[in-house]
C-alpha cells in the first residue's frame, strides 16, 4: 500500500528502511514481495536517467500501481534528479518522494534547487531527499571508483534548515557501484552530521558494504539505505543461468520467474540486515 515517505523514515532509531532500484516490473514485484514477506516498509527507486528515458514515466506509473496493490507499506521515489521539470513530472505520475540532487551545484544554488523541489513536492504531499558532498560512481553501471567530496556537517545543517528537505544523503566514503578500495566510512563525520541534522539521514551505495558496516551505520543514525548494484548483478546472473533452459520453449514467463526469485532473495537478505536491533 502506498505510504508517505516521512512515515517510512520515521521511528527508525534502530533500523533503516531499504530503498531498492527497479528497472522493470519484475524488480518492483520482487522487492515488494520481499518486503511483504518480512513485514518491512520499503522504497522503490527509479533512477533519474531511467526516468528521463522514453519509457521512464510509464515505468514509474507501473511501479506506483504495483506498490498500491502490495500488502507492503511502500513509496516510489525518483532517485538522483537534477531537473525540476522531471521532478514535477514524477510527482504528477504519483512518486511519493524525489531525490533533488543538487550536490554538483555551488552551495547556495543547491539550497535554492532543493527548496524549489520541496515546494513542488509539498503540493503533492510528497517527500524530498537531498545530497551534500559528492557520492561518486555511475548509478546504473558499476565501475570501480574512489570516494568523492565528503559532507560538511555545518553546511548539512544549513542545507536542511533552509531547504525544508526531509532526508539528507551523506557522503562519508560511500560510492555508487563498485568500491575501488576496501570501503572505509568516516564514522566521526557521520556522528558530527547526526549531531547537527535532525532530519533522517540516508546511506547510498550500500552494495559492497559488509553487513557489520551497515549495522554500524544504522547504530550511528542512518535511517534509509539505497541498494542497486547487488540487485542488478543478481538479476543478470539469474538471467544468464535461466537462458539455456528457457530458450528451447521460448519460455519468457519462466525467465521472469527466475529473475524475480533472484531479486527477491537479495531484497529479503538486505531487509533482514536493515532491521538492526529489531532483529
Ligand atoms: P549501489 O548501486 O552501490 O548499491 O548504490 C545504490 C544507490 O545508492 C542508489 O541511489
Amino acid at each position: 500500500m502506498l505510504t508517505p515517505f516521512a512515515e517510512l523514515l520515521a521511528g527508525r532509531d534502530d533500523g533503516a528502511v531499504g530503498a531498492f532500484t527497479c528497472y522493470d516490473l519484475e524488480a518492483a514485484v520482487a522487492v515488494l514481495d520481499a518486503a511483504a514477506t518480512r513485514g518491512s516498509g520499503v522504497i522503490l527507486l527509479i533512477g533519474g536517467k531511467v526516468f528521463a528515458g522514453e519509457r521512464g514515466p510509464l515505468l514509474l506509473a507501473a511501479m506506483v500501481a504495483v506498490a498500491e496493490r502490495s500488502d507492503a507499506r511502500a513509496c516510489v521515489q525518483l532517485d538522483h534528479c537534477q531537473d525540476l521539470g522531471a521532478i514535477a513530472a514524477a510527482l504528477e505520475q504519483g512518486a511519493g518522494a524525489v531525490m533533488a540532487d543538487g550536490s554538483e551545484l555551488p552551495f547556495e544554488q543547491n539550497i535554492a534547487f532543493v527548496h524549489r523541489a520541496v515546494e513542488l513536492a509539498r503540493a503533492c504531499g510528497a517527500g524530498v531527499e537531498c545530497e551534500l558532498g559528492g557520492i561518486r560512481g555511475d548509478e546504473d553501471v558499476a565501475r570501480a571508483v574512489a570516494a568523492g567530496a565528503l559532507t560538511d556537517p555545518g553546511q548539512a545543517d544549513a542545507l536542511m534548515e533552509r531547504s525544508g528537505a526531509d532526508c539528507l544523503a551523506v557522503s562519508i566514503g560511500n560510492v555508487h557501484g563498485t568500491y575501488r578500495d576496501p570501503p572505509r566510512l568516516d564514522w566521526e563525520r557521520l556522528a558530527a552530521i547526526r549531531a547537527c541534522v535532525e532530519q533522517p539521514l540516508s546511506l547510498h551505495g550500500a552494495s559492497g558494504l559488509p553487513e557489520p558496516m551497515i549495522e554500524r551505520a544504522l547504530e550511528a543514525g542512518i535511517a534509509k539505505v539505497n541498494i542497486n548494484t547487488e540487485l542488478r548483478r543478481a538479476y543478470l546472473v539469474a538471467t544468464s543461468a535461466a537462458l539455456p533452459h528457457v530458450l528451447d520453449g521460448a519460455d519468457i514467463t519462466a525467465l521472469h520467474d527466475a529473475q524475480i526469485r533472484a531479486l527477491r532473495e537479495v531484497a529479503v537478505d538486505k531487509l533482514g540486515a536493515l532491521e538492526g536491533a529489531l532483529r
